[in-house]
């Protein structure tokens, strides 16, 4: 069975990241598949500290929770990372997890000098975003960060799902169009 692997970096519970994500998973759920969600902001996660420890080696010398979410990630074809806009990027906690890809970068480095690199069309990364304002470009920043991201692990960018004037708690909740949308495209990162 198909697996999506959802990190909500939104540090807020039953927020609109999540009610989102909780659509997501519904539409996912329906197309057959299997679903697991993870709140980055609940999680001991520290930031990258340029130390170098993974240059050569492609591990993190940090031990903290991220390994444990790299784990899931690399045996994962389908994951979306979804955080709301902050300050035109996504949220710390999520770019705390993000950054902490430098291993995964690393180590896609390494085994493509070495040749034994294999591309998988089969893995797709997938960003979801919610921001306040209704602003043309105010996703644009995190987009570019998740795209980046999905190349570190190697999955291929399959699209985003993004719903501007979404601020206060309870906003998305109140949107069943939006929350159709979500759905459709949860079925969708499976079929
Ligand atoms: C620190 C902070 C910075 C924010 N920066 C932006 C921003 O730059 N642009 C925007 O449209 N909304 C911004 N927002 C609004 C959030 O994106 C919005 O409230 C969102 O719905 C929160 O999602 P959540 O409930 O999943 O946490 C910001 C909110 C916070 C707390």
């Amino acid at each position: 069975m198909m697996k999506a692997l959802l990190l909500n970096g939104s540090p807020r519970r039953g927020g609109n990241t999540e009610v989102l994500l909780d659509a997501l998973a519904e539409g996912v759920r329906s197309a057959g598949g299997e679903v697991e969600m993870i709140r980055l902001a609940e999680l001991r996660i520290a930031p990258c500290i340029n130390c170098g420890g993974c240059d050569q080696t492609g591990i993190c010398i940090i031990q903290d929770d991220a390994g444990g979410v790299y784990e899931k990630v690399d045996q994962s074809r389908r994951i979306v990372l979804a955080s709301p806009i902050y300050f035109y990027g996504i949220t710390a906690q999520a770019k705390a997890f993000v950054d902490r890809a430098q291993s995964s970068w690393s180590r896609k480095r390494i085994q493509q000098r070495k040749g034994e690199w294999r591309d998988d069309p089969h893995r797709l990364g997938f960003f979801v975003s919610v921001a306040a304002t209704k602003g043309e470009k105010v996703f644009d920043g995190a987009e570019l960060t998740a795209k980046y991201f999905f190349d570190a692990i190697g999955a291929a960018y399959g699209g985003a799902l993004l719903f501007r004037g979404i601020e206060k708690r309870g906003d998305m909740e109140k949107d069943a169009a939006k929350l159709r949308q979500a759905v459709e495209f949860g079925r969708r990162i499976i079929a």
